[in-house]
């Protein structure tokens, strides 16, 4: 069912244009709002007050998820069922975070080789080459957990730019660097180019790639005809989406630089909020309430954006991983019987961490015309640094800030005389908050976002889990290496190639 169809539908969108006159201020004050709309959910503690939302809102909104089914959707997740219909797949990633996957020979495997390469003295550096899926959440994870790292660099190159991988290996030694090639499907351009390269740079110095390089495929077979020792190969379920696969062996790279334990760690903060999504009563489950008011604020108080700002430097990466996870699942325009959308589904989603982020573009989020809902991200905790004294101090400016620009952006501040001072305020936001960025509670934050994703997803009435829109850029790209392949691009585009082609 698409949104608009929901028996629920109209009734909010009067309370939409209701609650639309009354200040974000005002609501904000009113009694109880730090019982009523503040939750927790494992590790995270979630204030949603500094929303347009009122209790009646809420329960109206509750009552649209369960006339939606969600809780049949999340069922027939759970279960197995192939509800990535345009792939028949299931979604299995779910289950990569059950204690049950550690009795498996795919674990056993894994843990073994990460514990063979952490221990392997001749082995300085791990880089793993991927793209999308295949690089960013194992990226954003390994920076993020930094102080849980072994003696091992771990590295990553992602991008077709030459420039990337030449830039990473400038400081390494082909004898003491091992390659992890990250690639679902084994016939991304880019991965297969890059592996290309660096098989090359090992060949040059004399260094036989078949033992330097493993593979992390759900197509093993394209690995070995690739030239990847079978034993270097380690495989994923196809049911197991790119942006969903860091939990998998596409996980290596988070493993070998925090170790097995700490890696189990992460699983369990992550199957955490599995447990919660999948047992809560609607009306506490805290993913569903989150996608309910992404949909909320994108289609009834018509918000086209929604800004991620993690207030952790290490957290550097989320949102990049975030804006995959968020628009490569729900950037659609068809529902899941293949009908046009009547109202738009994913926000575009950015961001950049504070305070960094509050020097560079809040000034449009403060006095901007447009109007946006943001994610503050804050662990109250710093972990330890081996700085002089005075790094707490730092943390507690770091901490305030967020706090600061979450009510600054809802309440403004009124300067008629100036106007270039006014602020309207009336800017929604939600902080997410939890102890320290170990292992356990970053799991948690992730898998709620994952859940915010795929909930939002159904409520929409999308599939969240296939990316058919990146297919007709790629064949783009492939007709340009053709002269009939070139015939079918535009004037300017012509006149461009024959730039190109001059300079050779
Ligand atoms: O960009 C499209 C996409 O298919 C993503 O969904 C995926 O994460 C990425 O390319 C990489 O794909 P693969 O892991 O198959 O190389």
């Amino acid at each position: 069912m698409q949104l608009n169809n929901n028996p629920f539908y109209e009734t909010l969108l009067k309370q939409a244009q209701e609650i639309r006159s009354t200040s974000l201020s005002e609501l904000i004050l009113q009694e109880n709002r730090e019982t009523d709309f503040c939750f927790t959910s494992g590790p995270l503690w979630i204030d949603i007050s500094r929303h347009y939302i009122t209790l009646p809102i809420l329960d109206n909104l509750r009552k649209l998820a369960d006339a939606a089914q969600i809780t049949q959707s999340f069922s027939a997740l759970a279960s197995g069922k192939p509800i990535n219909k345009t792939e028949n797949r299931p979604v299995l990633h779910t289950g990569l975070r059950q204690q049950e996957r550690r009795t498996t020979d795919e674990w056993q495997n894994l843990a073994s080789f990460s514990d063979k390469i952490r221990a392997n003295k001749d082995i300085h550096t791990i880089i793993n080459i991927g793209i999308g899926g295949s690089d960013l959440g194992p990226a954003m994870v390994t920076n993020a957990l930094k102080p849980f790292h072994g003696a091992q660099k771990i590295r990553f190159v992602s991008n077709v730019d030459p420039a990337d991988l030449n830039d990473t290996l400038a400081d390494c030694d082909p004898k003491t660097t091992f390659f992890l090639v990250t690639s679902k499907t084994f016939t991304t351009a880019e991965t297969l180019k890059n592996a290309l390269l660096a098989a090359r740079w090992l060949k040059q110095a004399n260094i036989n790639p078949s033992n330097h390089m493993a593979a992390i495929t759900a197509a093993p077979h394209k690995a070995i005809e690739w030239g990847i020792l079978e034993e270097y190969i380690f495989d994923f379920a196809d049911g197991i989406g790119g942006r969903y696969s860091l939990w998998s062996a596409v996980g290596l790279p988070i493993m070998i630089a925090i170790g097995n334990q700490n890696f189990i760690s992460f699983l369990e903060g992550a199957n955490k909020i599995d447990e919660h999504v999948f047992n809560t009563p609607l009306h506490k489950n805290i993913p569903i309430i989150l996608a309910l008011l992404r949909i909320w604020n994108r289609n009834f108080l018509e918000i086209p954006m929604h800004g991620i700002m993690p207030y952790d430097q290490r957290l550097s990466r989320l949102p990049a991983w975030a804006q995959q996870l968020e628009m490569e699942s729900n950037g659609k325009s068809v529902d899941i019987h293949n009908n046009r959308l009547d109202l738009p589904a994913s926000p575009l989603i950015w961001g950049e961490p504070g305070t960094n982020a509050q020097h560079s573009f809040f000034q449009y989020l403060h006095q901007g015309i447009e109007n946006q809902s943001l994610d503050f991200l804050i662990p109250r905790q710093a972990l330890p640094c081996d700085l002089p004294d005075g790094w707490q101090e730092s943390h507690n400016t770091l901490i305030y800030n967020g706090l600061a620009q979450a009510e600054a952006l809802a309440f403004g501040e009124t300067n008629t005389e100036e106007p270039y001072r006014n602020f309207a305020g009336g800017s929604v936001s939600t902080i997410i908050s939890w102890d320290k960025t170990d292992p356990y509670n970053l799991g948690s934050l992730l898998a709620l976002f994952e859940h915010i994703t795929i909930a939002s997803g159904f409520l929409w009435g999308i599939n969240s889990f296939d990316q058919w829109g990146v297919e007709l850029g790629k064949k783009r790209a492939k007709e340009l290496e053709t002269p009939e392949g070139r015939s079918n691009f535009s004037p300017a585009a012509k006149r461009f190639l024959s730039m190109l082609d001059s300079k050779k």
